[in-house]
């Protein structure tokens, strides 16, 4: 049998799209390798939000290309966002790649790999339907499951690239989503995490709308409702649709989470109006003191951009007092990168490197005494941990908040364990088990 290897980069939905890659390959009688050096056919499924993402695409596929003069039947395919922003472009920059294949078209993977098989290179990166895998996806783990709900986006902040490779907002129909997730909790699956670039913008557009068709904050009850699911989590958030039933619902469901990535991007509203972020500072601050009311555990976590054409140090320094605000219990940031298509393109990249190594310096060094004081008051406390891993009397899971915690004790994956904190390991939590309560 031929093996495939799949490189996903960049986030959550890349990543589960990944396992559903997988999936389809296997329809099409492939096995998954361990490593590209065993595969047959290598997929770099990319991510195009920052940096120098062609170029490091097709250094990539220069450096596997390589590969072939010891295995000459070794196919090479780059799938993903980068795939559907460049397309033939890299099939002419690469000679050693096979297949281009757009987000929307992996659902005619098999029809692609057949052509490829009979010596053809292919560029598919036309519009196609959600992809409904038939035999679904082949995830790497059994406990925790990522599970797609909105596909696309169509806010179009001015940054970003994302509207542009994964098409238009798609809510799937819920029905397809609690099939999928009564599967897997018949197969042993506890925890699951409902993925959408704007996963709250749920049941606006799509196959989510319509008679029958549920809220967001009722497809979260009816998700935690599911016989075996002990825990539900969702990412990631947008601030402007954080309504009221959202909050009640993570109130009041014990299986939802107190964890939410809500990205900010900038404390600066004149940033904010030149990204089209679609609301101000203080109406994030007010959505955020609501969510932290209604459930006091919360962890709270966020991006920021530093360096969006036009920031001023004044501007900035309201990025450096609303991260002091928050006491997040995370935060990634990032150096603006001028990205293809998008609005803010034309602006060119005006904020100097320097400038933006060292305003993002800033915001990390700040979440970092804050990310320590946050650690400081968790020694001692007790944390409900969802087992994903076991052996030799050791169990590893996380926190109802998404920290990382390994304990001595004998379990199984899927169990919840109650832990005492006892110390902090390189930022891993580790702890002491304690009898049920
Ligand atoms: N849908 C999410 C984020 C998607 S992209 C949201 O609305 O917030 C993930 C993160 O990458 C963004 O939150 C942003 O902080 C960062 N990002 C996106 N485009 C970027 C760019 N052009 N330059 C730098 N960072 C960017
Ligand atoms: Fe990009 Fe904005 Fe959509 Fe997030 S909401 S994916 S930042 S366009
Ligand atoms: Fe990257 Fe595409 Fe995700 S650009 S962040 S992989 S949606």
């Amino acid at each position: 049998m031929r093996r495939i290897f799949v490189h996903a980069f960049g986030c959550q939905m890349n990543a589960h799209e990944g396992e559903r890659l997988l999936g389809l390959a296997r329809d099409h009688g492939y096995q998954e390798a361990l490593s590209a050096e065993e595969a047959d056919l290598i997929v770099l499924h990319t991510c195009a939000v920052r940096d120098h993402a062609v170029q490091r695409i097709i250094g990539e596929v220069g450096r596997l290309t390589s590969l072939k003069r010891q295995r000459p039947r070794l196919k090479i395919g780059v799938t993903g966002c980068v795939a559907q922003a460049d397309g033939a472009a890299l099939l002419a920059r690469a000679r050693g790649l096979d297949f281009v294949v757009g987000t929307r078209a992996v659902g005619r993977l098999p029809s692609t790999l057949r052509r490829v098989d009979a010596g053809e290179r292919v560029v598919d990166v036309a519009d196609g339907a959600y992809l409904e895998v038939g035999d679904g996806p082949i995830r790497s783990a059994t406990t925790c499951a990522y599970v797609t709900a909105v596909e696309g986006c169509d806010k179009f902040c001015t940054f970003c690239i994302v509207p542009y490779t994964r098409g238009r907002e798609y809510s799937r129909p819920a029905a397809h989503i609690l099939d999928e997730v009564r599967r897997l909790a018949a197969t042993g699956c506890r925890e699951v995490t409902l993925l959408g670039q704007t996963v709250n913008a749920y049941g606006r557009k799509g196959g989510g709308r319509g008679e029958g068709e549920v809220s967001f904050a009722e497809l979260l009850r009816q998700v935690a409702a599911v016989d075996g699911i002990t825990r539900v989590r969702f990412l990631t958030s947008h601030p402007s649709h954080l309504g009221d039933d959202l909050i009640e619902a993570m109130a009041t469901t014990p299986e939802i989470c107190p964890h939410l990535p809500l990205p900010l991007q900038s404390g600066s509203d004149r940033m904010l109006a030149a990204m089209r972020r679609g609301y101000t500072v203080a109406e994030y601050l007010e959505r955020a003191a609501a969510v932290r009311a209604a459930l006091p555990e919360l962890a709270l976590l966020s991006d920021f951009i530093v360096g969006f054409p036009g920031e001023s140090d004044a501007d900035f320094e309201q990025t450096v007092a609303v991260v002091g605000e928050l006491r997040l219990a995370g935060l990634y940031g990032f150096k603006y990168s001028p990205r293809p298509h998008t609005k803010a393109a034309p602006l060119g990249d005006p904020i100097p490197e320097s400038v933006k190594a060292e305003r993002l310096e800033q915001i990390l060094a700040l979440q970092r005494q804050i990310a320590a004081e946050h650690n400081q008051a968790l020694l001692g406390s007790r944390q409900e941990i969802l087992v994903e891993e076991a052996s030799d009397g050791w169990v590893e899971g996380r926190t109802r908040t998404n920290r990382r915690l390994r304990a001595a004790a004998v379990a199984a994956p899927g169990e919840l364990l109650q832990v005492r904190v006892s110390g902090i390991d390189h930022g891993r939590l580790v702890g002491t088990t304690e009898t049920a309560p």
